[in-house]
């Protein structure tokens, strides 16, 4: 099989290329109607490393769900304290004991796992969201000491603040805009524990659908040279001059935390995709000291293989940074040579040659998980679209996630880049730069788009604030066009299209005609239309129940069916393609119907990735490559027999002849846009379509009639996992009858069973069901509806197989066995337990004798004893002397209940511990650790350490202090 004909088997379509001379290969067996792909054999691919200072930092994070107020200082010296650096209070206190809270790993949203509640917001899916806390302890070595320091959260959803031990580093207002923290000034090493705690408001909002909630996307740690290259640093995407011959301008952004200006070389290389070096540059530069320079040189490298949608060949430049000859920082960036261009009359231009955008406007969101998406999932999803002859994707409305930029250069897939705010201020305008500066390599993003259907768009304000968002754009990304995503107002005297490449059309597609007469030399996309309704599986429309006919009937007022819409654009070679609303169903924004329905039904695929009745036609209208057909409905309607029903065969073929049960019910000619209809008495049996172009079959699809289920089974969308730990997929959950088919119409309840993996997310598509999406990691329930369940798991680490097993009352159980394969996890940053540390002490004044152990400075003197933190020295005396060290900690609830070891790593002179007034340690002169009892109890403690300096030598807390368990 070719590229395209596995794709067609993989997307579950019948098809059978024509090739002279050679026998067709047999119809893939797709004949009982079950709408899944065959399982895959391959991994997803494993994304190449970029930047090898990064480490991910998904595991070992604890959550806790609702908010918790910081405590009102109780006294006037708590209150100064308080506001000092490192001193944050309540849980964003270092010494916060978070010990009961849930472990969680990203990508995390809590939102998916709560319940629907009417009274919560219909737009993002009558789910509550409201705030959260995450906390993380973190070691890092001691050869650290020295690097740039920095924690990057590509999502949190919506706004967030993040401490690290105690002091503010970062404030997030974008659930879309990475963050990126340098915490270097704030971090220690060694035993010392780094505390990052996160406290995140959903209860605001940035969009109409549902955003999910919490730490959604990879979190990394990033440890980098003292003279590095800076997080999105490098900019190298490739240009062709007039002559034709391809260039890599690379602009490589550098900085410097040393105390002296740095002299390095930074040395760029082209690889080819087999890895092989094609050419190389280098330039030297002096990195000013706590600033920034850009070190720019050009690759010169003729005629290289294009990157395209059939072809996506990726290149990787390679940057590296020397110091003195040694390598101290490194970049690896795919990217990909195509030339881009959108004519006002003949549409766009993928190298030169006429390319019609096909394209889907998705969510980051799927049913079980929500908005936390597995990069494995999203790969999948990808691929679906990939399948159906999808060429597109818009990130409606707000910037992805990198990784989907990355899966999209890999296969092809064309991008629309999308900034959530229409706003030119100077935080919206750092979010936009950060957005261009992530992503202006990708070679699949031909086009920006700053905003949706904005109010303003026809307003002096509008242009205004969208004139300065494209000026911002353009300084940082001059090589592709901008377009914004406008409902109407095209042909205002004022209005935004004016100061854009491109213009937008959401909708209002019979204006196209006009505004290309009115406006002849401005290129056109559809930025969004269609928005069809269909409930898969369901061929009857019933508003009391909140069902959508799956033929393609319905749609909003302000959209059409999925044949008329893409016909007005397919027949418009001005118009550059369009993006249909939308590539799959999403939680929030039900529309016709509200509660109780939690989501849309605008998908050409439903929540799960189960395809409806869209997915054959526009299969049958966008693949062109390969003969295609498919007909619905399913072919199971007992009671109905006799009765009239529709039958809808979708094709690209040249003429299609449907029989049933080996009658022939007549040939037409293919109707490509809209799909070719019958009517007929229903009569159980079988139905079949064949397509013909020239005179020879080249694809056949069949329905049969199923007669009651009988056992459920499974199927997965791979044979194959990763024991990585990460590796994550979906199964398929059906039942069939005795003989082996899909029955359409089953919707029993389900229990499952999994060994080998954890169970991450449920669904079935239904937007109506109120069922759990998430469950335990071992066992779980799901309905099918219409037939169709779904359940994602994710892969333990290591060599094994993963065992599901499935039942339902009355029918035989499913089992499933798929090989997990040994492969190392990705680098993650080691998971450390919290311990309580006891960091920030007062000292007193040195006393020649020894001083009473109730020796105390006065409240609200915060002078006369010095304010150190466990680690810092007292720095050598000729006289020697007593020092007396004060603490107070109120011990996490394990130690409150039973009692536990207080531990000094490393005191340095004569010293006797006190806790509450009770002698409980002594100590002897020279450098040591020093233990002590705690006994049980809660509430504040006194602790108190006398020490005893030798002469001329430096004393007291020389190492970490922490409080345990016992
Ligand atoms: C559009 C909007 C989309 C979505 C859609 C539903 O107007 O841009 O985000 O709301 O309507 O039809």
């Amino acid at each position: 099989m070719n590229r395209r004909q596995l794709l067609l088997a993989s997307a579950g379509l019948s098809a059978l290329r024509a090739v002279p001379g050679v026998a067709a290969a047999a119809v893939p067996k797709q004949t009982d109607g079950f709408p899944m792909p065959q399982p895959e054999t391959q991994l997803p691919p494993r994304l190449p490393q970029q930047d090898p200072a990064r480490m991910l930092l998904d595991l070992g994070w604890r959550f806790h769900g609702g908010d918790i107020p910081a405590p009102a200082p109780a006294s006037h010296n708590d209150t100064y304290l308080s506001a000092m650096a490192g001193n944050a209070i309540g849980a964003a206190a270092v010494l916060y004991d978070d010990s009961d809270w849930a472990a969680v790993r990203l990508p995390h949203d809590w939102a998916a796992a709560q319940p629907y509640v009417h009274s919560a917001n219909v737009s993002q899916g009558y789910r509550p969201r409201g705030i959260g806390w995450y906390r993380r302890t973190l070691l890092l070595d001691p050869a650290d000491r020295g690097k740039t320091i920095e924690l990057q959260f590509d999502g949190i959803a919506t706004n967030a603040t993040i401490w690290v031990n105690g002091s503010v580093v970062a404030h997030s207002w974008s659930g879309y805009a990475s963050i990126h923290a340098d915490i270097t000034p704030f971090a220690t090493y060694g035993d010392e524990p780094n505390v990052i705690a996160i406290r995140v408001d959903a209860s605001a909002w940035e969009g109409w659908w549902y955003e999910g909630a919490g730490l959604y996307r990879h979190a990394w740690l990033v440890r980098r040279a003292p003279v590095a290259i800076v997080s999105d640093g490098v900019h190298c995407d490739p240009r062709r001059d007039a002559a034709g011959r391809w260039h890599v301008p690379v602009v490589a952004t550098l900085g410097n935390i040393e105390r002296a200006a740095a002299a390095v070389t930074i040395e760029a290389a082209l690889l080819d995709p087999d890895g092989r070096e094609v050419t190389h540059a280098s330039v030297a530069v002096s990195v000013p000291v706590l600033d920034q320079v850009d070190a720019a040189l050009t690759l010169d490298v003729g005629d290289p293989k294009l990157w395209s949608v059939e072809t996506p060949t990726l290149y990787t430049v390679r940057v590296r940074v020397l110091r003195e000859g040694t390598v101290v920082d490194l970049r690896q960036i795919p990217i990909g040579f195509r030339t881009i261009r959108f004519d006002a009359a003949q549409g766009f231009f993928l190298n030169d040659r006429a390319v019609k955008i096909k394209g889907v406007c998705i969510h980051q969101d799927h049913a079980g998980v929500g908005t936390a998406m597995p990069d494995a999932l999203l790969y999948w999803r990808l691929q679906r679209l990939k399948a159906m002859g999808c060429n597109a994707v818009r990130m409606s409305s707000n910037a992805p996630t990198a990784e989907l930029l990355d899966y999209c250069d890999r296969i092809g897939m064309l991008v629309m880049n999308e900034n959530r705010h229409f706003n030119s201020s100077p935080d919206y305008k750092a979010q936009l730069e950060w957005l261009v500066r992530r992503d202006r390599n990708h070679p699949s993003i031909i086009i920006w788009t700053l905003w949706n259907e904005e109010p303003l768009k026809s307003t002096p304000q509008g242009v205004e604030m969208t004139r300065r968002m494209v000026a911002t754009l353009k300084r940082l990304d001059s090589a592709r066009p901008v377009t914004v995503a406008m409902n109407g107002a095209f042909n205002d005297p004022v209005n935004t299209s004016t100061e854009v490449d491109v213009t937008g059309f959401n909708y209002y597609q019979d204006q196209y005609d006009v505004y290309h007469r009115l406006v002849p030399t401005k290129p056109i996309i559809s930025t969004e239309d269609t928005s069809a309704y269909q409930t898969r599986g369901a061929f009857e429309s019933d508003p009391k129940a909140h069902v959508a006919t799956s033929y393609d009937r319905e749609a909003a007022g302000w959209g059409a069916p999925h044949g008329p819409s893409w016909k007005m654009i397919a027949d418009r070679p001005f118009v550059a393609g369009g993006f249909v609303w939308t590539g799959f169903d999403y939680h929030g924004e039900p529309t016709p119907y509200d509660w109780p329905t939690t989501s849309s039904v605008f998908g050409i695929l439903d929540l799960c990735g189960f395809p409806k009745t869209a997915f054959g036609l526009r299969s049958a209208q966008w693949i062109d490559d390969a003969p295609v057909v498919s007909l619905a409905p399913h072919w199971t309607w007992p009671g109905r027999e006799g009765q009239s029903i529709d039958v809808v065969v979708m094709s690209n073929a040249e003429r299609v002849t449907l029989s049933l049960n080996g009658r022939d019910l007549g040939t037409q000619p293919v109707d490509r846009f809209l799909g070719n209809s019958w009517k007929m008495p229903y009569a159980p049996g079988r139905i079949d379509v064949v397509a013909r172009r020239s005179g020879r079959i080249v694809a056949r699809a069949a329905h049969e009639t199923a007669g009651p289920p009988v056992a459920l089974r499974l199927t997965p969308a791979r044979n194959v996992m990763a024991g990585d730990g990460e590796d994550v997929q979906p199964i398929t959950v059906d039942a069939i009858d005795a003989h082996g088919r899909h029955v359409p119409t089953t919707n029993l309840p389900v229990d499952f069973t999994v060994q080998g993996a954890a169970i991450i997310g449920l669904g079935n598509g239904d937007p109506n069901c109120h069922e759990p999406e998430q469950s335990a990691a071992h066992a779980g329930a799901r309905s099918l509806f219409n037939g169709l369940a779904q359940l994602i798991v994710r892969a333990d680490v290591g060599r094994g197989r993963v065992l599901i097993e499935a039942r339902a009352g009355g029918l035989k159980p499913a089992r499933l066995s798929i090989d997990r394969l040994a492969i190392a996890p990705p680098p993650q940053v080691a998971v450390t337990v919290s311990a309580q540390r006891i960091a920030q002490w007062r000292r007193s004044m040195r006393f020649a004798e020894r001083p009473s152990p109730d020796l105390a400075p006065a409240d609200g003197d915060n002078n006369s004893w010095a304010f150190v933190r466990a680690g810092t020295p007292s720095p050598p005396d000729a006289a020697g002397g007593w020092q007396l060290y004060r603490a107070s900690v109120e011990p996490w609830r394990a130690v409150a209940a039973g009692g536990g070891t207080l531990r000094f790593a490393s005191v340095a002179g004569r010293a006797e511990l006190w806790i509450d007034g009770q002698r409980v340690a002594d100590k002897g002169p020279g450098t040591a650790a020093l233990t002590g009892r705690m006994p049980a109890g809660a509430g504040r403690r006194r602790i108190v350490l006398l020490v005893q300096a030798e002469r001329d030598t430096a004393s007291g807390l020389l190492g970490p202090v922490t409080l345990a368990a016992d």
